[in-house]
């Protein structure tokens, strides 16, 4: 019978023959699908499998901490966190293209990640030994929908984790790869992992980059990262988790518009909320959010958020457009 409990028993016990006695790498992006194949592999192989988060400075507020703090409290699994911040804004400078700023995030991804490489392995370097595994969140609809092969074939049309190493030789581990997404989902409750991070919404791994219409700055992100809080708070508040497949923040960084506010004129940014309903992201319908609560967001944004005089709703369904704007 399918219980949670089962299938994490024997998705743990795959593992273990898969992976024997070697080690393994878990690139953790923060979202729901690298958390519970992390946890999972941790259960089968222990320290022998570490997990990397590469803070690349475009992820949520919030997010580096769930994982430093509470995914290695619910595993106890080995972390490394790369601080690369500086390095990816220091090349995200001056680009405004979104298929740009996506290259740009998968080769620092890359870089980032071969860096540690050598830092896991530690010891057992001197022992001659390599690592040999790279633990892969794929899920079923990807491996359908990539023509359902196992192998490396994923790696490039789902680049999940923001790009991976394509070089690096690694034999992977998809322990997920039968598994539907609220299956993935029972298997990580099951496995203790806080429930914030069983249950959160998709997230792309070029992160707020590809929400930031226009060129990627510290001051851009920050403004983003406080209104994409407000926004998800008051979604969550509201109770429309449940309806909500994602709802992507984005600031239109290009384009200015006259507002008034206390007895001045503005000239600040529109903020986009782009909530849609999906059962797989390949096709979307814009969710129909309460007035109320779309008022509550839309005050708080241009009351708390500095630089920011609108807020607008996309009503597009996908097709035509995609969920994310870039
Ligand atoms: P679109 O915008 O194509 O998004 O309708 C469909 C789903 O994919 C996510 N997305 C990405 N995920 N890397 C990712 O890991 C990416 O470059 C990327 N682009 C879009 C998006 O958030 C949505 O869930």
């Amino acid at each position: 019978t399918w219980t949670a409990a089962n299938i994490a028993d024997a998705l743990i016990a795959d593992v273990r023959e898969q992976v024997g006695d070697d080690l393994a790498l878990c690139a953790l992006s923060g979202g729901v699908d690298s958390a519970v194949a992390g946890a999972l592999v941790q259960r089968a192989i222990g320290d022998r499998l570490t997990c990397v988060f590469v803070d690349h400075g475009l992820l949520r507020a919030g997010e580096r901490e769930q994982v430093q703090n509470d995914f290695v409290a619910a595993t106890g699994a080995r972390l490394v966190t790369v601080d690369a911040e500086e390095t990816f804004l220091g090349h995200l400078a001056g680009v405004s293209d979104p298929e740009e700023k996506r290259k740009i995030i998968g080769r620092e991804f890359i870089r980032s990640f071969e860096d540690v490489v050598s830092e896991a392995l530690g010891d057992r370097a001197a022992e001659g030994k390599t690592i040999d595994y790279l633990v892969q969140g794929t899920l079923y609809p990807d491996v359908v929908e990539s023509g359902g092969g196992s192998g490396t074939a994923n790696i490039k049309s789902h680049h999940n984790v923001g790009g991976l190493p394509e070089d690096l030789e690694f034999k992977l581990v998809e322990p997920l790869r039968l598994l539907f997404k609220d299956e993935v989902r029972a298997v990580g409750r099951e496995l203790g992992l806080p429930e914030e991070m069983v249950a959160r919404q998709p997230f792309p791994g070029p992160g707020l980059a590809i929400r930031i219409v226009g060129e990627v700055t510290k001051d851009r992100l920050d403004l983003l990262r406080q209104a994409d809080l407000i926004a998800r708070e008051e979604l969550t508040s509201a109770g429309l988790d449940g309806q909500i497949w994602q709802c992507p923040v984005v600031l239109l960084a290009d384009v200015r518009s006259v507002g008034v506010q206390g007895d001045g004129r503005t000239y600040g940014h529109p903020i986009v909320l782009r909530p849609v309903s999906s059962e797989d992201a390949m096709t979307a319908d814009w969710t129909r959010v309460p007035y109320e609560v779309l008022e509550i967001i839309s005050t708080r944004i241009t009351n708390e958020v500095p630089d920011v005089n609108r807020v607008v709703l996309d009503v597009t369904s996908k097709p035509p457009g995609t969920i994310e704007w870039e």
